[in-house]
């Protein structure tokens, strides 16, 4: 597989494919502009090589149709900000006008397509509407690790009307990445997996339990570890039908030689609200009319001296409810163990993401995974579509 520095970009009308889907408030302004400012290399390097770039994203899900909160209007204005140069919005993502504004391109310009998902033929990957992307493009650039594992028409449709094609920066790092601590991890690997649902994470959990020494469970996927060995939860979060698959990931771990580590103490309350009254309760006393919201702070002294002695650590998914601040210490504690490791650390997902920049260490892990469920299909042992369509 090419990358793009090894591909001649001179004059050349380039399609890049980023993943600029920011977090959007209700006045439209951008909460998080990481994507973007990961996708800035590959931008910067297509225009300073003398590409015509033609910019391709989606922003949301508006399901084949024009949504105007989803225009890539914000998008288009950070952008410029960032690149300090004009950034023009397309009305659409093909047509008469678009083709149009494609000719007038000239070296080291930018036409940014308004959002490809208000286009139905996207998540369909309709051939046709794929063709008609490819329209005078001499090369296809992929830089969207986030939507490496969807089958769209600019993620892998599109691939087969153009000659050339290459990763781009975002997608090689993330590959990179993933091989160090996968492919040829300096051991001890400890995983981290938390978040709400352990049907969202076993394949992962399963496939990662094949390199890692460690895996450690937290947030509300741990309820259901403990309900599978027998344990009350009281009003906790779990998934009563996925206790024989608990342990049965429990047995296959072992006879992997990976050490499962689940909670030993959590962090209670009885409503699901900030102001609630709290308790450290061992995993064996939650009441009956409790609920699990954090795990406790023997928990996290334990899991911070495994992360102290890891080489690698890769971590997806938060230990407690991490949008109220009483349950979000056990998950932000988490943060403080990797800022301070000697270990490779890699965090990936949404939720972990937003952690590291409430206590601002995003630049204090070697590396932040652009993908959210891109990273989970990586960590599944699974391939990624458009990743597999540049080869
Ligand atoms: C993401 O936000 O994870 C990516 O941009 C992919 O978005 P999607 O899940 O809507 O395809």
């Amino acid at each position: 597989m090419k990358f793009i520095d090894q591909v001649e970009l001179k004059g050349k009308t380039v399609f890049l494919r980023s993943d600029l889907n920011v977090p959007l408030d209700d006045d439209l302004n951008i909460t998080d502009d990481n994507r973007i400012k990961a996708s800035l290399p590959t931008i910067e390097h297509i225009l300073n090589k003398g590409g015509k770039l033609v910019l391709s994203c989606h922003l949301g899900r508006p399901g084949g149709k024009a949504v105007k909160e989803l225009s890539l209007k914000p998008v288009a204005s950070r952008l410029e900000e960032l690149i300090g140069k004009k950034v023009n919005l397309a009305p659409e993502c093909i047509g008469p006008e678009v083709d149009r504004l494609k000719s007038e391109l000239t070296q080291g310009e930018i036409l940014l397509l308004e959002n490809i998902r208000f286009e139905a033929g996207e998540t369909k990957n309709d051939p046709s509407f794929a063709k008609e992307l490819s329209k005078d493009i001499d090369i296809f650039v992929n830089d969207a690790f986030g939507t490496a594992h969807r089958s769209h028409a600019s993620t892998v449709g599109i691939v087969e009307h153009v000659e050339t094609k290459a990763g781009g920066f975002t997608l090689k790092d993330e590959i990179e990445y993933f091989d160090k601590c996968f492919k040829n991890p300096s051991s001890p690997l400890v995983a981290i997996f938390g978040g709400a649902k352990v049907s969202s994470k076993l394949g992962a959990i399963l496939n990662v339990a094949k390199r890692a020494d460690v895996i450690l469970i937290g947030g509300a996927m741990a309820n259901t570890f403990f309900a599978a060995k027998g344990l009350g939860v009281g009003k906790s979060l779990h998934e009563p039908e996925l206790l024989a698959q608990a342990r049965e990931t429990e047995e296959e771990l072992k006879r992997q030689g990976c050490e499962l580590v689940i909670p030993s103490d959590l962090i209670v309350a009885k409503e699901f609200s900030e102001s609630a009254e709290t308790r450290v309760s061992p995993i064996d006393q939650i009441a009956e009319d409790e609920m699990a919201m954090d795990i406790g702070p023997d928990t996290l002294s334990h899991y911070s001296k495994i992360i102290d002695t890891a080489s690698t650590v890769v971590w997806n998914g938060p230990m407690g409810v991490l949008e109220m601040d009483p349950f979000a210490q056990g998950t932000f504690g988490i943060v403080d163990a990797l800022c301070k490791a000697k270990a490779l650390t890699v965090v990936g997902g949404g939720d972990t993401d937003l952690a590291l920049h409430k206590k601002h260490a995003f630049d204090k892990v070697d590396y932040v995974s652009t993908g959210g469920g891109a990273f989970l299909v990586l960590l599944e042992g699974k391939t990624l579509s458009a990743v597999e369509a540049l080869k």
